[in-house]
């Protein structure tokens, strides 16, 4: 083998077969075990690349020319596909996307588990009556731009932090594509500062506009690297002339142009947006976390409650529960339910919609799962526990979640939800070897046209 033991070299021209789909947005190719990641392929398609990168683990290619499509192919509907870092899926079509995203949980787990897919009871991966407008929290970056333009805002360009100009994004639900627009506009129209991340001058970084589901109340967050930016009353008279129910500032100083909650100011209106899901009312402070994408967030609660077992006598756990969306939508599950989070502010709200509702048997604490749980089953909290929900963040549980459930012989249901499918697949282990049986998975697609999956496990104890 030559250059240094790689089958392959950068620049090399070549044609190949795809011949699985990776787990983020690219196809694969081998070279013998030499593995290639190629952006917008499909699985069975046979493309000329062209290598831009051959390290000694993997090399990566770009599409010269398609040499068999797969008929899953579609036109990308959106214009700029070819730049934008989101919708990596959007070149086929509903049924190929379903199929792999019902791969994506059906291989690691069959391989966890040790059985063959088609023995796992693995249903299809439910879909969105349509990708469209799914997304009701919509980020705009900001970057400074030489004049008249003076500020370019949209999404990050694939693979880097450059901004490319979207106005209408085909995801995004169109009253906070709006809202976003709008602000980032005042922003230009008033020449405020941006943030340059290479040098010293503070301003602002991005926008960030939710619409709530039932309600249609729209909120805005500008993130600025400090909290002396100039320009709040020009942006608070837009918010206002927008019907907008609150403007707030998020502090951000860090690399990332994420929104980090750590120091926030509302600027106008109300902290807090009214979300109705499942004929329940959920307030959500704008910094915090919740689901955002309509139909996912609706769907994610009508399967979560299909698996929860009525139970007449005993208290419903929900760990990792959020502000609640699990939690309060299970209320008429149990006569006690309660919420376990990490995230104080989460629970802030969580207890702020409980009483909304006026739901007093919904009860919620605050605490590391991996540290509280142990301590409730030291103290014989868990006896009285007859099922659990638990929603972590993409790792997975930490290992001394699941034995202290599995050591609880009272908990007869454990549903898992997952973003992750091979944390899932991994955890999905543990429970079976702790006596639990897999009776349902239900995957679905969470972000229309990405390789994003959430699933819901259901473990019954044998
Ligand atoms: C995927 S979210 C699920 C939230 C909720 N089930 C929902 O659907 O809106 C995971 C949650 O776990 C919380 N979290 C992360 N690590 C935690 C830990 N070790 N202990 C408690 N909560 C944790 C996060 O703050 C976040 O709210």
């Amino acid at each position: 083998m030559n250059h240094n033991d790689r089958p392959v070299f950068s620049g090399q021209r070549m044609v190949v077969e795809i011949d699985g789909q990776g787990d983020g947005p690219d196809g694969i190719a081998h070279v013998g075990d030499y593995v290639i990641f190629v952006a917008g392929v499909w699985i069975g398609e046979r493309v000329e690349i062209e290598l831009t990168k051959a390290t000694r683990k993997y090399g990566r290619g770009r599409i010269v020319d398609l040499v068999r499509r797969s008929p899953h192919r579609v036109r990308p509907p959106c214009p700029v596909f070819e730049r934008c870092g989101g919708c990596t899926w959007q070149f086929v079509d509903e049924v190929a996307r379903g199929q792999r995203l019902r791969e994506r949980v059906a291989a690691p787990l069959s391989y966890a588990l040790g059985q063959p897919a088609d023995r796992l009871p693995i249903r299809a991966a439910a879909m969105p009556p349509t990708p469209r407008h799914q997304r009701t929290k919509v980020a705009l970056m900001l970057e400074a731009a030489p004049p008249p333009l003076y500020v370019r805002y949209g999404l990050y360009e694939r693979g880097s932090q450059r901004v490319v100009p979207v106005e209408t994004c085909l995801v995004a639900d169109p009253s906070a594509e709006a809202a976003a627009c709008a602000i980032a506009e005042t922003i230009r129209a008033e020449r405020l500062p941006i943030f340059d991340p290479r040098g010293s001058l503070d301003g602002y970084r991005a926008v960030v506009a939710r619409a709530a589901p039932g309600t249609g109340e729209r909120h805005v967050v500008v993130v600025a690297s400090s909290a002396e930016v100039p320009g709040r009353a020009a942006l608070v008279k837009r918010a206002e002339s927008l019907g907008l129910t609150g403007l707030s500032l998020d502090v951000n100083d860090h690399p990332s142009a994420l929104l980090n909650g750590q120091q926030s100011e509302v600027w106008m209106g109300m902290s807090r947006q009214r979300q109705v899901i499942g004929g329940v009312t959920y307030l959500s402070s704008p910094g915090g976390f919740f689901q955002t994408s309509a139909w996912g967030a609706s769907h994610l609660v009508e399967v979560v409650r299909e698996s929860v077992p009525r139970i007449e006598q005993g208290v419903l756990l929900d760990l990792y529960c959020g502000a609640g969306l699990l939690t309060l939508a299970l209320a008429d599950r149990a006569p006690t339910v309660v919420g376990l989070e990490g995230n104080p502010a989460a629970i802030a709200d969580a207890e702020a919609s409980a009483k909304v509702n006026q739901l007093d048997h919904v009860v919620f604490e605050i605490g590391a799962v991996e540290r509280v749980l142990p301590a409730w089953a030291a103290r014989g909290r868990l006896q009285n526990v007859k099922a659990v929900v638990l929603d972590p963040p993409r790792g997975g549980c930490l290992p001394d979640v699941l034995p202290v459930l599995i050591g609880a012989p009272s908990i007869r249901t454990v549903v898992y939800v997952s973003c992750d499918p091979v944390a899932f697949a991994r955890d999905a282990r543990v429970l079976v070897d702790g006596g639990f049986g897999l009776v349902d998975v239900r995957p679905f697609d969470m972000f229309p046209m990405t390789s994003h999956v959430e699933v819901v496990g259901v473990f019954q104890r044998a």
